[in-house]
């Protein structure tokens, strides 16, 4: 049993040679069935491998969150720039259009909310997958709390979810959250990533940190990154820009959308970063250049 103490340190990466995929450009799914890849593929555009998912899901513990307030306004004119929603199956089913092209992740999992001193002690299932299954879902998010009190059932939660998922084609989005007695580094995000793509999830979200190329290169599965509190958009591009330089497959991206001055702008600005490649500064101008048309 691998143990805790007196470990040899991970260090050999091999950064310069790309992850060995086998046939199909996602990330190690390469060995999943159709249906899980045809999910995928509506999920990380074929032409650059990436994506850009936009999150909304914040009120499942926070309620109306700055900027959501009015989901049904908000969210809608942000779908034609972004390849997949992610919400919980009550907003998208309340104030999503079903005729809505882009693909779905739902949040299936429910945890504390801010009301309670720690929200990691570990939640339950809000969305089985006979209801994954009616919504369409295209993929599964499930919380998970590396290192807190809820670490143990969340792991479960996780793993139950991709049982059901591989049943059924549909992808698992782990997502690591951090608790609050877990600092944001490389040795946190290495191990959190790691550990949920070995419990089955088929991408996983996590955060940008210092040694990012470490932490992309170590786990096998894409990393899209969340966003976090809002920044200047300029210095939220500059993050994505990073993230995508250095391994990762996309965004997970919320608040430095929806309370932007330009939700539209920064949608629009995000996807050039992500799928083509602009620069921070380039991304920026398509930002201004939509801000401007209002
Ligand atoms: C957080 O609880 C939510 O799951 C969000 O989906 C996540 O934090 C990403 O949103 P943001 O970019 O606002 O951090």
């Amino acid at each position: 049993m691998a143990d805790n103490i007196g470990n040899k340190a991970a260090h050999d990466y091999h950064l310069d040679v790309p992850a060995v995929q086998e046939g199909f450009y996602v990330k190690g799914n390469a060995h999943c069935a159709w249906g899980m890849k045809n999910r995928l593929a509506r999920m990380f555009r074929p032409q650059s491998g990436n994506t850009v998912m936009l999150a909304f899901d914040h009120g499942y513990i926070m309620g109306p969150t700055a900027g959501l307030e009015r989901i049904d306004l908000v969210i809608p004119p942000l779908v034609p720039y972004v390849d997949v929603l992610m919400g919980t199956r009550g907003v998208i089913r309340s104030c999503i259009s079903p005729t809505v092209p882009a693909a779905k992740c739902v949040r299936v999992t429910y945890d504390s909310t801010v009301l309670y001193d720690d929200m990691s002690n570990g939640g339950g299932i809000a969305c089985d997958i006979d209801s994954a299954i009616e919504m369409n879902a295209d993929c599964m998010a499930v919380q998970t709390f590396i290192g807190a009190p809820g670490e143990s059932r969340s792991l479960e939660l996780l793993a139950r979810t991709a049982d059901a998922g591989s049943r059924y084609g549909i992808p698992t989005l782990g997502v690591v959250a951090v608790g609050k007695e877990m600092a944001r580094t490389e040795k946190f995000f290495l191990l959190a990533t790691r550990v949920l793509a070995e419990n089955g999830a088929n991408v996983v979200k996590s955060y940008y940190c210092e040694g990012f190329e470490r932490v992309a290169a170590a786990c096998p599965v894409p990393i899209v990154i969340a966003g976090g509190k809002k920044l200047p958009e300029l210095e939220a591009l500059e993050m994505a820009y990073r993230a995508i330089q250095e391994g990762a497959h996309g965004v997970d991206m919320g608040r430095n959308i929806f309370q932007s001055d330009s939700p539209a702008g920064m949608a629009q600005a995000i996807g050039k970063v992500v799928h083509e490649g602009y620069t921070p500064a380039q991304a920026h101008e398509v930002y201004q250049e939509v801000k401007n048309q209002r």
